[in-house]
C-alpha cells in the first residue's frame, strides 16, 4: 500500500505514470465515459481548512469514478474537539478506502497516514501541496510542449514552492525561486530537493530578484503571501513582499508565448496584476479543472497498488 504524502516519496516514472493516468481518464472524461475504476469505494475527506478546489474536485472526482466522497470538516468531527489523529485515522480507515487529508502541520498528515489502513493523500499541509503539483503539470505538458520547460516561481517560499522544488528536483526541469530576504524555501526541503536534483539533472536556483528569475522562462508561476493560518503576519508581508507582484512588466521579460500559472484563490493587486490574470485566465482555469482530473489519476494509482485490498484491512 502506498500513500501520496510528498512527491519526494515517488520515482520519476511513478509521478508519470500517474499522470499518464490522468490524462486517459481526463480523454475518457472529456467524452462522458465515467469507467467506474472504484466501484463503491470511498473517500473520506478531511478538512481542518478552507477548500474550494480540493473538495469540490476530490468529491467530484471520486463520484465519477464509481464511489463516493465524505467531507469531514474538523469543526464537525472529533478530531476538531482533540481526539487525536491516531485514534481518528484507526476509526475512520476502516471504514473507507482512502482518505485525503488537508491540514497543518506534515507530521499530523504522516501520523494519519502510519496508522491508516488505507491510502492516504496529502490535500495540502503548511509544507506541501502535492496534488496541485500533478496539476501544475499536467497543464504545463497540455499547454507547452517543451520537453524542458524552464520555470519561474515568483513570491513566498511556502507549500507549493516546496512542491515546485520537489517536482522539477524528481522530473529534471529548470526551476528559478525568486523569494524576498525572510521569506525563503525551508532549508531541509531545499537540500533534500538539491540532492534528489543531482540524479535527475535539475538546474534549481534561488534568489531574491524576480526580474532575473523569469528571464526567458517558459512559465511563470506565483502564490499567495499569506497562506492560510498566517492571516496575523498579513501586514508586515505586504511590505516584505513590494515588488514582487507578477504583473505585465514581469510577464514582458518571460518568453513572448510564456504561460502563466497560479493554484488559486488568486489576490489581484498582490502576487497578480488583474490584467496579468485575466490575460492568462484560460490557462489558469483549465489549470484549476485539472485539478478533477490529476487526482482521479492519483487516487486510480493508489488503488492498483492494493493488490489484496480485503488482507490489508483485516
Ligand atoms: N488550490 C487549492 O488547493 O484551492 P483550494 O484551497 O480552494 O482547495
Ligand atoms: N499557499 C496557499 C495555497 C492555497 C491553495 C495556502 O497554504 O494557503
Amino acid at each position: 500500500m502506498r500513500h501520496f504524502l510528498t512527491l519526494k516519496d515517488f520515482s520519476k516514472d511513478e509521478i508519470l505514470e500517474m499522470i499518464t493516468l490522468a490524462q486517459k481518464i481526463k480523454s475518457q472524461t472529456k467524452q462522458r465515459k465515467f469507467v467506474p475504476y472504484m466501484e463503491h469505494q470511498t473517500l473520506g475527506m478531511i478538512f481542518e481548512k478552507s477548500s474550494t478546489r480540493t473538495r469540490v474536485s476530490f468529491e467530484t472526482g471520486i463520484y465519477q469514478l464509481g464511489g463516493v466522497g465524505l467531507f469531514l470538516s474538523s469543526n464537525d468531527i472529533q478530531l476538531g474537539r482533540g481526539e487525536p489523529m491516531k485514534d481518528t485515522a484507526r476509526v475512520i480507515s476502516r471504514m473507507v478506502d482512502m482518505v485525503m487529508i488537508r491540514t497543518f502541520e506534515q507530521e499530523k498528515l504522516e501520523e494519519f497516514a502510519k496508522f491508516s489502513k488505507v491510502p492516504v493523500i496529502n490535500g495540502l499541509t503548511d509544507s506541501y501541496h502535492p496534488v496541485q503539483l500533478m496539476t501544475d503539470y499536467l497543464t504545463m505538458i497540455e499547454c507547452r510542449k517543451d520537453k524542458n520547460p524552464v520555470v519561474a516561481y515568483i513570491g513566498d517560499g511556502n507549500n507549493m514552492t516546496h512542491s515546485w522544488l520537489m517536482l522539477a528536483a524528481k522530473l529534471g526541469f529548470e526551476l528559478r525561486i525568486a523569494t524576498p530576504q525572510g521569506y525563503e524555501c525551508d532549508i531541509d526541503i531545499i537540500l533534500e530537493a538539491m540532492e534528489m536534483a543531482k540524479e535527475s539533472g535539475a538546474k534549481i536556483t534561488f534568489g531574491n530578484d524576480p526580474k532575473e528569475a523569469v528571464k526567458d522562462c517558459d512559465v511563470v508561476t506565483t502564490d499567495t503571501w499569506v497562506s492560510m493560518g498566517q492571516e496575523d503576519e498579513k501586514e508586515e508581508r505586504m511590505k516584505a513582499f513590494d515588488g514582487y507582484i507578477v504583473d505585465e512588466t514581469l510577464m514582458s521579460i518571460a518568453k513572448d508565448d510564456a504561460i502563466f500559472l497560479h493554484c488559486l484563490p488568486a489576490y489581484r493587486g498582490y502576487e497578480v496584476s488583474e490584467e496579468t490574470f485575466e490575460k492568462h485566465a484560460e490557462v489558469i482555469f483549465s489549470e484549476a479543472e485539472n485539478r478533477l482530473h490529476a487526482q482521479k489519476g492519483i487516487m486510480v494509482w493508489l488503488d492498483a497498488k492494493r493488490d489484496e485490498k480485503l488482507e490489508i484491512r483485516n
